[in-house]
């Protein structure tokens, strides 16, 4: 996610906003920028890459005593959504009169019909980005006041956001305003600051007021004046922070691993937003714009990654073949890049990554298009090798993923894949109406996901009575296999327990020889037309004393078969193996936990795999 930081007060504002850019780093981002205000007006500067890239910029450009007539400015970390990690696409953001500029956290979804209105009104866009979108919008509405310009043009604005905005016409205030991608206010002696996260100001002041959705704010060196957008005022009270900054850098959570996994109904509502169109019963996908007749044409899905990335493309294979019925495969790219894949003109590739740098992928899609296939990218990345190899395809939009176990990355992937097949069917033999249903289940995700989050404690116990085990089992059927093998790919890379996905029905042709007494057997019992055979598959393990742990559908319990419950939300099979996910990311996260084990950064790991 973006990180935004702004300061209003008597002392030279430029080391503190850097300082802030540098407390929200571990947010991820790939360039850095600030406006700072003065008598003379707006000054800016921009960076690709670390923020120690836009320091150098300011000793170069700023000198010293210029800095101390600096007391105003705001700052941002940018994680690239729309347009690549670029220095112009880099925020701040300007109106057409250069006097009013914006830092923006999160995604305006029509950004492009409002390029589109103002560039009929004359306008011409430096960036690709949507905020550009937003800061010529406010400098349009701007009549003297920048508070009712700014209240004006988020009238017109969908999606999410978190802003704060200058006017060099009116350099003793800093306007914000939050929709969806939170912002809170920092009250010191004399000075306020505004910032995407406490993070950046523990060092400044334990005093803070959050915002709320809707909120637009004027803050000054000595007030905050908050109204809603009807200009009413509102009275938020003021919090004390009692986080120190590393712990708030993880949102208060111990490990980025688990700030992630619980970030997962905001970051799959941010995969699915502007995607879901309830009414028809499809998806709106602009990376996967074709004709009817161009989606007619494509008689096989193949998809591509590893690891995480390459389950998601499991799940992604049910799919495809469940709802849109069309041929669909899955192909570790290591094997697809060296392989002779028989492919043509009738095959999509989709190439999985959540880093966009993982060489085999990269090196797989190389070869497809060797071959003249169309390759799209499903990519968390943006400006990512991969996004810029396909070209084409759909972005996560998960924010970024620090801790080397992927979570949010892979449910980000299976709610695009299932946004995918539900294009593909609706353009084939998908009604409307059967249409309607998935799209409304796709849609309740985020719930899906909270249902699961609200068990962490007792997850947190079952994990309890299986760290002990050195070895472990996970099975399931059908889109639930590719989930099993996810779950036991997390509990081996964080935990360092021998841990092995199955199909269910794949044990007793072998792999059933390896089971004693009290080895966990965790086993993917959610409601589906073959679960009576998963439970025969459980029986098979119960019999030889394996410890049962059952993923089951809420009120589909065998309790006299199992030694621990773990319980789904009521869903259809394709959508339950996101909240599966969970689940199984939640036990695996204890289990490590529990044992002690380095869980962020586990040994002999890297988070991208950028060689062969
Ligand atoms: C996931 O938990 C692992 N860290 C790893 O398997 C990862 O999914 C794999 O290296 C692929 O990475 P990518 O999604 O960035 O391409």
């Amino acid at each position: 996610m973006c990180g935004i930081i702004g300061y209003i007060g008597t002392r030279p504002a430029t080391p503190i906003l850097i300082g802030g850019l540098k407390r929200l780093e571990y947010r991820g981002y790939d360039s850095a920028g600030l406006a700072l205000l003065d008598k003379n007006g707006l000054t800016t500067f921009k960076a690709v890459g670390k923020v120690a890239r836009l320091v150098d910029k300011l000793r170069g450009d700023l000198s010293p005593e210029k800095h101390e007539s600096y007391t105003v400015g705001i700052a941002h970390t940018r994680w690239a959504t729309h347009g690549a990690p670029t220095e112009i696409n880099a925020h701040p953001h300007f109106d057409k009169s250069r006097k009013i500029c914006v830092v923006h956290n999160g995604i305006i979804e029509n950004y492009r019909s409002i390029r589109e209105k103002l560039q009929k009104l004359g306008h011409k866009f430096d960036s690709d980005t949507d905020t550009e979108a937003l800061s010529r919008l406010i400098g349009v509405h701007y009549k003297g006041d920048l508070r009712l310009a700014v209240v004006q043009a988020l009238q017109q604005v969908e999606g999410a956001y978190g802003i704060a905005v200058l006017s060099a016409d009116e350099p003793n205030k800093i306007v914000v305003a939050r929709k969806g991608s939170p912002l809170v206010i920092g009250m010191g002696d004399g000075e306020c600051l505004v910032a995407s996260d406490a993070s950046a100001l523990v060092s400044h002041t334990q005093r803070v007021i959050y915002l709320d959705d809707g909120d637009i704010g004027v803050i000054t060196p000595d007030s905050v004046d908050i109204r809603n957008q009807d200009d009413e005022p509102i009275t938020r009270g003021i919090s004390e922070l009692d986080l120190d900054a590393g712990a708030v850098e993880k949102g208060g959570f111990e490990h980025f691993m688990l700030k992630e996994i619980f970030e997962q109904p905001e970051s799959v509502r941010n995969a699915l937003r502007g995607r879901i169109d309830l009414s028809e019963g499809n998806s709106v996908l602009a990376g996967m714009q074709m004709s009817p007749k161009e989606l007619a044409e494509i008689h096989r899905t193949i998809l591509v990654g590893c690891g995480t990335s390459l389950h998601a493309g499991m799940v992604g294979e049910y799919a495809f073949e469940d709802v849109a019925g069309i041929s669909s495969e899955v192909q570790q790219a290591a094997e697809f890049r060296y392989r002779n894949p028989i492919v043509d003109h009738h095959d999509m590739v989709i190439a999985i990554s959540q880093s966009g740098e993982t060489a085999d992928t990269l090196a797989a899609i190389r070869k497809a298009k060797e071959k003249g296939t169309m390759v799209l990218g499903l990519v968390n990345v943006v400006g990512s090798a991969i996004a810029r190899e396909t070209g084409r395809g759909v972005f996560i939009h998960a924010g970024p993923e620090i801790s080397v176990a992927s979570t949010k990355a892979f449910t980000g992937q299976v709610a695009v894949l299932l946004l995918m097949a539900l294009k593909l069917g609706r353009s084939r033999r998908l009604s409307q109406e059967h249409g309607v249903d998935l799209a409304q289940e796709i849609n309740q995700l985020p719930e899906l996901i909270d249902f699961v989050l609200k068990q962490n404690d007792a997850i947190a116990k079952v994990a309890e009575r299986m760290a002990k085990s050195d070895h472990a089992f996970f099975i399931g059927r059908g889109p639930m296999h590719p989930v099993a093998l996810e779950g036991a790919l997390k509990l081996k890379e964080i935990s360092y327990v021998h841990a092995e996905g199955y199909h269910a029905a794949e044990l007793k042709h072998g792999p059933i020889a390896l089971l004693t007494p009290g080895t966990p057997v965790i086993v993917l019992a959610n409601q589906t037309s073959v679960l009576d055979k998963v439970w025969s598959n459980a029986e098979e393990c119960k019999a030889r004393g394996a410890h049962i742990i059952a993923v089951v559908t809420e009120g589909h319990a065998k309790t006299d078969l199992t030694d621990d419950i773990i319980v789904l939300p009521k869903c259809g099979p394709l959508v339950a193996t996101i909240p599966a996910a969970v689940a199984l990311q939640l036990l695996a996260y204890h289990v490590a936990r529990i044992r002690g084990c380095s869980i962020d950064q586990p040994r002999n790991l890297a988070k991208s795999v950028t060689v062969e």
